[in-house]
């Protein structure tokens, strides 16, 4: 879930003195203390980025897209939010932790910057995207106009990402998260298992799962409507499927679709049948509305987007266009 290889330089390469969790304009490589390099830019709305699993918050790959975004936007103020001001700490922050204690701080991180206190446009890549969300739903103070999400899982998946070869971390949490990925450790621990959502285990994961069911407004009783009314305040949230993804799954998850639960008495699927999916609108927090989602939709604010490949290869003609209309809006 990282970023594409043609972003991401390599994750190998030493990453010396580009430890900065604000990247500053025309100040890359950032190689100076970020309090000496901010300047006030009053002439685009600013824009924040949460990377995904595996990256973290100044690796090449995300100086390299800040970059992208800063030529289509000159002078545009780029926060990358980070867990942990360590790269390798904040890496490690995307496979281990509890998401809800993460999201606590990254509201106050958010909080303490002047240049986003009027606003800011977002941008999640993966599981970013369903992070960033539940800070509209939940905080939005500051708040989001427009929210794009990359290949996000905003219905979790249904099975844990696989690791590339020699990605030890991730096999370490997908190896913990199978001995019982809805076990208390994994739900307050595993990041992953905190958006796993098992078509065949809902009620399992209807009771114990704090963030997906949360943000997602799935238990009956538990409503937030807060995080309705936050959603729908959102000017755009732009939603972006990868046609060829294989991480996610599915992956139509990033269209806040889900497998269809398995029923009592179900007809079983013919050898190598796909399951079927749940699209968004059919969803049923979809259709009562419980956070948000529909009264968007019927605003025609709901954009959903498709880029060709797979997981995160993010080309040119998939972001740039998307960049142009929904990133730095004049002030
Ligand atoms: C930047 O903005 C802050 C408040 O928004 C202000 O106090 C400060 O003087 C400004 N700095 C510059 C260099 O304009
Ligand atoms: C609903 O969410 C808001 C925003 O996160 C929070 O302040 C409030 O305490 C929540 N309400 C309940 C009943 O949990």
């Amino acid at each position: 879930m990282r970023l594409p290889r043609e972003l991401a330089f390599s994750l190998l390469l030493p990453l010396t003195s580009l430890a900065l969790p604000t990247l500053e304009a025309d100040q890359i490589p950032l190689s100076s203390p970020a309090s000496a390099l901010v300047k006030n830019h009053t002439n685009v709305r600013p824009l924040v980025l949460w990377h995904g699993l595996g990256d973290s918050h100044s690796s090449p790959g995300m100086l390299k897209f800040a970059n992208l975004i800063r030529d289509v936007h000159p002078g545009i103020f780029v926060h990358s939010i980070y867990i942990e001001e360590n790269l390798d700490a904040d890496q490690r922050a995307g496979f281990f932790g509890n998401v809800n204690e993460q999201l606590e701080g990254v509201s106050q991180q958010i909080a303490g910057i002047d240049e986003l206190k009027h606003g800011f446009d977002a941008i999640g890549f993966s599981q970013g995207g369903q992070f960033l969300r539940a800070y509209v739903e939940r905080y939005n103070s500051p708040s989001v106009h427009n929210l794009l999400t990359f290949g996000s899982q905003h219905m979790g998946v249904s099975d844990l990402p696989l690791c590339a070869p020699g990605d030890v971390l991730c096999q370490i949490a997908r190896r913990a998260a199978r001995f019982g990925v809805y076990s208390k450790y994994a739900q307050t621990n595993l990041i992953q298992a905190q958006y796993f959502r098992d078509p065949d285990q809902l009620s399992t994961y209807l009771e114990v799962n704090e963030f997906l069911a949360s943000i997602n407004n799935e238990v009956a009783n538990a409503v937030n409507n807060t995080y309705a009314d936050n959603l729908a305040s959102l000017e755009h949230l732009v939603l972006i499927l990868f046609s060829e993804d294989k991480t996610v799954v599915p992956k139509e998850s990033s269209w806040f679709g889900s497998y269809e639960p398995k029923d009592e008495g179900a007809v079983a699927l013919l050898p190598g049948a796909e399951r079927p999916i749940i699209p968004m609108r059919l969803q049923p927090t979809y259709i009562a509305d419980t956070f948000g989602l529909r009264t968007l939709d019927e605003r025609g604010a709901v954009i959903l987007e498709v880029c060709e490949g797979e997981h995160m290869r993010i080309s040119e003609e998939c972001w740039k266009p998307l960049v142009e209309r929904f990133v730095g809006a004049p002030l």
